[in-house]
């Protein structure tokens, strides 16, 4: 099946504050989507996940690399035929309230992403929002308040409805329920499932969390900064991770029972995540991995492949597969 979504080798720098040197934010990362798939990507804060997302829809303009949406390189458009296939990539961000204008209806700001969409017909519009207020499960009456009568989960709501509006193929979601609580987190979770389902979008779903995504994505890509370390089906990844630094991320994450989870020990990531204007040489994860060993320092190991669809940027990966290894070392 032809991905409806390719990344190629993509690099989007910026100018760093260090003595103007850049800041490879995004350094040469490559994903796939397919149609109604929900894909994973995850990392600390700071790796460059909002970057790689922004780079896809055009928001940053990447150094080199390419972004094909349905096998035509977004990089040879110009003008108008790059604006209509932009539309097809939508974004929803982390906080509703910064693409929501708060003196707009919700009708108003739905109908506004038609009229956008190039749908003249005022009675196509009003039809139409009444279907996408049904499909973000919003009731009608929804349409005539205001973004702040809302709350946040049903303002969430309202910006996928907008999203949804272009009929895009592909739907980059940028840690779309960290701002919700944790009851709302799991409806708006449900609703993307669902959407998946019934039109067939794809969805990179942007996480600092594994546990998160680990439901609804079929394949999640881990990052750390600025490159892919690993790559696989989201069951297999969870149960079997193959590079340390999605081994220890996954074991950060809290247990949702309070009494087990004040007495777990915590394998910490030791230090800081280093600067992306000077990243350590060969595995950027070295300076903070326990199985670190002098071979990592000396050119950025390559992906291998532990089972089908499944690698990681590790030279203990296969190792780290079979259980033979572990990077977890948990506090005497
Ligand atoms: N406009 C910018 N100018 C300069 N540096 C930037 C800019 N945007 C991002 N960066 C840097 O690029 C790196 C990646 O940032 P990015 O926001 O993509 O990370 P992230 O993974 O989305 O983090 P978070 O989980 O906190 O949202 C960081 O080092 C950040 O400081
Ligand atoms: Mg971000």
């Amino acid at each position: 099946m032809k991905p409806v979504l390719q990344v190629d080798h993509l690099v989007t720098s910026f100018t760093g504050t260090v003595r103007g040197r850049p800041v490879k934010a995004v350094d040469d990362v490559s994903i796939t989507l397919h149609q109604g798939e929900i894909v994973g990507l995850v990392g600390e804060s700071g790796c460059g996940k909002s970057t790689l997302g922004r780079s896809i829809v055009g928001l940053e303009t990447p150094k080199s690399g390419k972004v094909v949406l349905d096998g035509v390189d977004l990089g040879a458009l110009s003008g108008r035929r790059l604006r209509e296939a932009r539309r097809a990539i939508q974004y929803v961000f982390q906080d509703p309230y910064a693409s929501l204008n708060d003196r707009q209806t919700i009708g108003e700001a739905i109908e506004e992403a038609l009229i956008i969409g190039g749908m003249a017909s005022r009675e196509k519009r009003v039809a139409r929002t009444a279907e996408l207020l049904d499909q973000v499960g919003l009731a009608a009456a929804v349409r005539d308040r205001f973004t702040r009568e809302l709350s946040g989960g049903q303002r969430q709501r309202v910006a996928i409805a907008r999203a949804l509006a272009v009929e895009p193929r592909v739907l980059i979601c940028d840690e779309p329920v960290s701002a919700l609580d944790l009851s709302i987190r799991a409806q708006v979770m449900n609703l993307f499932m669902g959407l998946r389902q019934d039109l067939g979008v794809a969805c990179l779903f942007i996480a600092h969390d594994l546990a998160l995504v680990r439901q609804a994505a079929t394949r999640v890509y881990v990052m750390y900064l600025g490159r892919i370390v690993e790559l696989g089906p989201s069951a297999e990844l969870y149960e079997r991770p193959s590079h340390p630094y999605t081994q220890l991320l996954l074991a950060s994450v809290p247990d949702a029972n309070p009494i087990v989870e004040r007495q777990r020990k915590v394998p910490l990531i030791a230090g800081e995540i280093p600067s992306p204007t000077n990243p350590p040489s060969g595995c950027r994860f070295r300076t903070r991995c326990p199985l670190a060993v002098e071979a990592c320092g000396q050119a950025p190991p390559p992906h291998k492949t532990v089972s089908p669809a499944h690698s990681a940027a590790c030279v203990f990966a296969k190792e780290l597969y079979a259980g033979q290894v572990s990077a977890i070392q948990l506090p005497a």
